[in-house]
């Protein structure tokens, strides 16, 4: 019951955003729009996703077993995220979109590093995407009993390097569309919280073993 009413929650603030981006601008920029919502709301839920272990280990010295908040806000997090993939191949993988922002751009930086951006941003994108849809196929507990524990848990890390490459994808896309100081500092600010926890975290389980293991 309280999963059903978290699933439902999040698919209410998924629609409400959406219906604020499709009212906020002309008719024949919402694909556009939905694109920038449904990226970063991917992002802030992976984010918010990565935050729960580390939280509970800043506060405890141990580390979070398998939780049904984390993986259903990972679930979200991976089917707006996929949205988004494809609503940006449909946007950004033309010509058009290439001359703009890469070819023809005429605010720094220059050529060949916009068409770097570019080209990394995008292979970043897809590779994104497989590791989204590997995590969607391990979040069940079928999953779990299927390929065990261990191995669950190890693959299960790659939501770490999902959420890296989409902060490296997000600031590629952020230079070549020449975004505002405030996106790009929220992104700064999302980056160094999730990674920055994490790392706090490791430090107090790792202490937390070793204080238990003097007592013993
Ligand atoms: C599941 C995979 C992906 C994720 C999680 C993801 C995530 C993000 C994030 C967080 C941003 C920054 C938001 C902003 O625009 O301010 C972004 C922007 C962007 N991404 Fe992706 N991305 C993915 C796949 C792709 C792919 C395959 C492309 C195609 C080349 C792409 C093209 C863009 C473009 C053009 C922007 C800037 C404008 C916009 O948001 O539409 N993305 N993406």
């Amino acid at each position: 019951m309280e999963r059903l009413r978290r699933h439902l929650f999040i698919a209410l603030l998924t629609l409400i955003l959406f219906a604020i981006a499709a009212v906020s601008g002309p008719v024949s920029g919402i694909e556009d729009r939905f694109s920038i919502v449904s990226a970063w709301l991917c992002l802030v839920l992976l984010a918010y996703t990565l935050l729960i272990g580390p939280a509970q280990a800043i506060k405890t010295g141990r580390p979070l077993d398998n939780l049904y908040i984390r993986r259903d806000l990972g679930i979200w997090s991976a089917l707006i995220g996929l949205a988004h993939f494809i609503l940006a191949n449909e946007l950004s993988m033309n010509s058009a979109y290439i001359d703009f922002y890469v070819n023809q751009a005429s605010l720094p930086p220059a050529v060949e590093l916009r068409s770097q951006l570019y080209s990394w941003g995008a292979i970043l994108g897809y590779i994104i995407a497989v590791l989204f849809i590997l995590l969607l196929s391990l979040s069940s507990d079928l999953a779990i009993r299927l390929i065990g524990i261990r191995w669950w848990k190890r693959l299960q890390r790659s939501a770490y390097l999902a959420f890296t490459f989409t902060v490296i994808h997000g600031f590629a896309f952020q230079i070549l569309e020449s975004r505002m100081a405030l996106l790009v500092g929220l992104l700064v600010l999302i980056t160094l919280v999730t990674l920055g926890s994490h790392a706090w975290g490791i430090v107090k389980i790792k202490k937390h073993r070793t204080s238990t293991r003097s007592r013993a």
